[in-house]
């Protein structure tokens, strides 16, 4: 009944376009730019209903004004945010419901990365859209939040089911599994991660979806409370946000 297109823009960003087969309404989330998203569209001829921000940073929200231009939208973004995002439609707040091209949606808010970052839960399908609060083997970088804020948003999405597929805003996920190989040397999971994230990489293959079941065994900035993880780190004795404090300022300078 859903499709979803990747279309990768800038430099490592991730756009994503949600159409119901059924209804033939069309969203875009995080639409940074407008071209690729206008060529994708016309492309697969799809119509363009509903524009969906994560948070207020340009790479997400860059298109947004030439897209409403071409097409009539509703734009759906981060209460928290209002004034941050021009021409705004319709705010949406924790818990939520909205409808993301007529799919039911929930919101969660996830401050850290930005003070009003939300991402959006599609139960029925089991999709999770998470723009810059958790990436695959990593977690958005805190600019607007306290750890202890952005450690309480990653940890709403630690209770997302297991077979939750994840769409994030970025193709960091090379990098990261670097990063977690330096926190855990001798957790042979996360080299195999690592291998096959390297086998994507060199193909230019995306590594976008992923199921965030995965992410809760081998994400370290999910595994706060890991004892195996805490000790590989000498932080057995700390709280949760001392170890996601740790572990999030051992990567801002790695
Ligand atoms: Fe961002």
């Amino acid at each position: 009944m859903i499709e979803i297109e990747i279309i990768p823009a800038l430099s490592d960003n991730y756009i994503y376009l949600l159409h119901n087969k059924v209804t033939e309404h069309t969203a875009v989330i995080d639409p940074g730019v407008s071209q690729p998203v206008i060529d994708k569209l016309m492309e697969k001829k799809w119509d363009l209903n509903q524009i969906i921000n994560t948070h207020h940073h340009n790479d997400h929200t860059g298109g947004n004004l030439e897209l409403m231009k071409i097409w009539n939208l509703e734009l759906v973004a981060p209460f928290k945010e209002q004034n941050k995002i021009p021409n705004v439609t319709h705010y949406v707040s924790h818990d939520d419901q909205i409808n993301i091209a007529d799919i039911s949606s929930k919101v969660i808010e996830t401050p850290g990365h930005t003070s009003g970052h939300v991402c959006y839960y599609l139960r029925d399908y089991d999709l999770l859209f998470s723009g810059d609060t958790l990436f695959r083997m990593g977690c958005g970088r805190v600019f607007e939040g306290t750890m202890e804020q952005m450690k309480n948003s990653l940890k709403l999405l630690k209770n997302l089911p297991d077979k939750t597929q994840v769409y994030c805003g970025h193709e960091y996920t090379l990098s990261n599994t670097k990063f977690c190989i330096s926190l855990e040397p001798n957790n042979i999971e996360v080299y195999k991660e690592f291998e096959e994230v390297s086998r994507l990489r060199s193909n230019s293959s995306k590594t976008i979806p992923f199921l965030l079941g995965n992410e809760k065994k081998l994400n370290p900035f999910l595994k706060f409370d890991d004892n195996s993880l805490k000790k590989s780190i000498g932080l057995e004795d700390k709280n949760e946000t001392e170890v996601f404090t740790y572990i999030r300022n051992s990567k801002d300078s790695f």
